[in-house]
C-alpha cells in the first residue's frame, strides 16, 4: 500500500540538492525535521570533500560511512603490511589482525600472480554462412587493431593493451550467436573504461565492415551487434596466496595438538570443497576479507564477488576457494583467487581515504594489491577455520557484538564498562544484554 501511496516525481535529477532533500523528507518520513537532521549529521564539514562525494553518483544526499580499520603484522614475501579495511561486520578486522600475527611468527604469507588477462567481449548475431563470416573476420582484424590504435596508445606504450581478439561461434548455445572475445592486459588499471572503449569501436568497425564486404550476400552484411561490454569472469587474472608450517607449530594452546588441528582444519576445507551449503559460507568468511580491502582501495567489489563465485562453480558445482593438505609433515593452506583490480583511474586518485589506504600498503601494483587482497581472504578463512573447529564461533563473534547491542540499548559509557566487564564471564544474547542493562539501571546491578 505504502508503494501507491508515496507519489512520484519527474526531473527529480534536476533540482538542487536542497530541493532533494525537501522532497525526499517532506514525501517520506512522518518527521521530516528529524529525518533532516539524520541527512544533514552525516554531511562533511569540509564543503570541498562533500562536493567530490557528492559528484561520485547522481542524487546524492549525504553520505554513508562505513567505519576503515586496519590490521596490522601481515608478512607477505618478506614484507611487512598493515591492511586497510572497510567494513561493518565487528569480527573482521579483529580475526585479521590475529590470523596476521599467527602467521607473522611463522614465516607469512607467499604469494604469487599466476595470470593477469582480462575479457571483453562485443556479441553479435549473424544467420549467414559461417565461413564467410570467417573469411571477413581474417579480413577485418587489422582494422579492428588499428581502428583502436588511438586508445590503445598509452596502454601499448607502457607495455599493456589488446592480446588477442577471436571470433568465437556461440551458435550451438544459440542461434546465429557470435561474439568478437578479447583478451587485454590493462597493467595498473582494472581497465573497464579501456575495455569497454576498445570493444565498442570493434563493434562499429564489424558493422560498417561487413556492409562493404563483398562475400556477404544484402542479408549477410546486416551483422546485428547486441552488445560490448567486459567480462567480469576473469578466470585468467589469477593470484595464489599461501601458508605453510610444520603440523607442529599448528597451535599455541595446549588444549589441541598440532596434529589434531590440522586434521580438524582439513577436514572442514574439504567439507567446503563437496557440500556447496558450506562452500558459501565458507567463501562468504573469505570475501569478508577480500572486500573489506576491495572497498578501501577503491576498487569495484561487484565486480570481484561477481567473478569470484563464478570462479568457484568453474567446474560445475560451487566449491571452496581454499584448499589444505598436510605433505611431509608440513601444513599448507592456500588461495588461487581471480580478481581484477586496479590501483590507478577510478576512485584511487580522487577519494581521499582511498589515497591513504593506497599510501598505507606503500603505493602497490595492481599485481601487488592482487596478492593483498588474496592474503586478507586467506587470513580471514584461516582465523574462520580456527574458530569453527576450536571454540566455535559464537564466543568470539558474541563479545564484539556486545558493543553493537549495548549501543543498540543505549548505554552509556559506565554502563557499557560494566557489562563488558559482566559478560567475560557470561553468554552474549540480544535478550541476556537488555535485561542485564535493566538490572543495572534498576538498582541491584550485575554480579556473578
Ligand atoms: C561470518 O561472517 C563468516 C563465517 O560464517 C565464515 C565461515 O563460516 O567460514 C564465520
Amino acid at each position: 500500500m505504502a508503494l501507491f501511496m508515496s507519489k512520484s516525481i519527474s526531473g527529480f535529477s534536476k533540482l538542487s540538492k536542497a530541493k532533494k532533500i525537501d522532497w525526499i523528507v517532506t514525501t517520506y518520513f512522518s518527521n521530516s525535521e528529524e529525518a533532516r537532521t539524520i541527512i544533514e549529521q552525516y554531511w562533511n564539514t569540509d564543503a570541498k570533500i562533500q562536493q567530490l562525494h557528492d559528484e561520485f553518483i547522481e542524487n546524492t544526499i549525504t553520505n554513508y560511512y562505513l567505519p576503515l580499520g586496519v590490521a596490522p603484522n601481515f608478512l607477505i614475501n618478506d614484507k611487512l603490511y598493515t591492511i586497510p579495511m572497510v567494513i561493518e561486520e565487528s569480527s573482521v578486522v579483529a580475526a585479521a589482525s590475529k590470523a596476521a600475527k599467527f602467521w607473522l611468527d611463522r614465516g607469512g604469507f607467499k604469494t604469487k600472480v599466476l595470470s593477469t588477462t582480462k575479457i571483453g567481449q562485443v556479441h553479435f548475431i549473424y544467420h549467414g554462412d559461417v565461413h564467410k563470416l570467417r573469411a571477413f573476420f581474417k579480413h577485418i582484424k587489422p582494422q579492428l587493431l588499428s581502428d583502436t590504435a588511438s586508445i590503445t596508445k598509452n596502454m601499448a606504450d607502457r607495455g599493456g593493451g589488446i592480446l588477442d581478439i577471436e571470433l568465437r561461434d556461440k551458435t550451438k548455445d544459440k542461434k546465429g550467436y557470435y561474439q568478437l572475445h578479447v583478451s587485454f592486459e590493462t597493467l595498473n588499471a582494472m581497465g573497464a573504461n579501456f575495455i569497454n572503449s576498445c570493444l565498442e569501436q570493434f563493434a562499429k568497425t564489424l558493422k560498417d565492415g561487413a556492409k562493404s564486404f563483398e562475400l556477404f550476400s544484402d542479408e549477410e552484411k546486416k551483422i546485428d551487434i547486441v552488445m560490448s561490454i567486459l567480462s567480469n569472469y576473469v578466470p585468467d587474472c589469477l593470484v595464489r596466496a599461501e601458508v605453510s608450517c610444520k603440523v607442529e607449530d599448528l597451535t599455541e594452546s595446549d588444549l589441541i595438538s598440532g596434529e589434531a588441528f590440522a586434521y580438524k582444519f582439513i577436514q572442514a576445507v574439504s567439507i567446503a570443497e563437496v557440500e556447496p551449503y558450506r562452500a558459501v559460507t565458507h567463501n562468504k568468511g573469505i570475501m569478508n576479507g577480500i572486500d573489506a580491502v576491495v572497498l578501501a582501495t577503491g576498487n569495484d567489489f561487484r565486480a570481484v564477488e561477481a567473478g569470484v563465485h563464478a570462479y568457484a562453480a568453474r567446474h560445475g558445482r560451487y566449491r571452496s576457494l581454499t584448499h589444505a593438505k598436510v605433505e611431509d609433515g608440513i601444513f599448507h593452506f592456500w588461495i588461487e583467487i581471480p580478481l581484477a583490480l586496479g590501483t590507478v583511474g577510478g576512485l584511487t586518485k580522487l577519494h581521499p581515504l582511498v589515497k591513504l589506504a593506497l599510501e598505507l600498503l606503500h603505493h602497490p601494483s595492481a599485481k601487488e594489491l592482487m596478492q593483498i587482497v588474496a592474503v586478507a581472504g586467506l587470513a580471514q578463512n584461516f582465523a574462520a577455520l580456527r574458530s569453527l573447529t576450536t571454540t566455535g564461533i559464537q564466543k568470539g563473534h558474541m563479545k564484539m557484538h556486545l558493543l553493537n547491542i549495548l549501543n543498540q540499548c543505549g548505554a552509556n559509557e559506565m554502563e557499557k564498562q560494566t557489562l563488558t566487564e559482566y559478560f567475560k564471564s557470561h553468554t552474549v544474547s540480544h535478550s541476556a544484554v537488555s535485561e542485564a542493562l535493566h538490572h543495572l539501571r534498576s538498582g541491584p546491578g550485575v554480579s556473578g
